[in-house]
């Protein structure tokens, strides 16, 4: 398995929802974030998302699937997120030892 961590911008996110869907990915956690980047903030301020201090306003998604999975999320992400622009955020891919299902232990 797989965990790929995506954070992407805010306005961003019901595309990359969608193109997820379209490729059978359903399973996801979406969280509000904020982040720093390379820029720390000045040269992205114009994206004029709001912020929290210093840090800017991202979401991120938490997916764990199946490692032949893993190029179609990495594309529904990228190509959902993408405009070109400093700031579309980035994709972490880690291996993922073990994860547990509560319900059916
Ligand atoms: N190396 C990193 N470690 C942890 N979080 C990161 C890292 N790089 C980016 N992030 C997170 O991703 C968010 C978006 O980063 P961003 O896309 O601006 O990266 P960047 O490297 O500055 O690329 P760009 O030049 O396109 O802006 C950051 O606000 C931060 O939350
Ligand atoms: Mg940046």
């Amino acid at each position: 398995m797989k965990y790929t961590i995506g954070i992407i911008q805010p306005d961003r996110l019901d595309e990359v929802l969608k193109r997820l869907t379209e490729e059978e990915i359903h399973l996801v956690t979406v969280s509000s974030m904020v982040g720093r980047d390379r820029q720390e903030r000045v040269a992205e301020a114009y994206r004029s998302h709001k912020e929290q201090g210093s840090l800017l306003k991202k979401v991120k998604l938490d997916i764990t699937i199946n490692e032949v999975f893993v190029e179609r999320a990495v594309k529904a992400i990228a190509e959902g997120a993408r405009t070109g622009q400093i700031g579309d955020g980035k994709i972490f891919i880690l291996d993922l030892p073990e994860f547990i299902r509560i319900r059916t232990g």
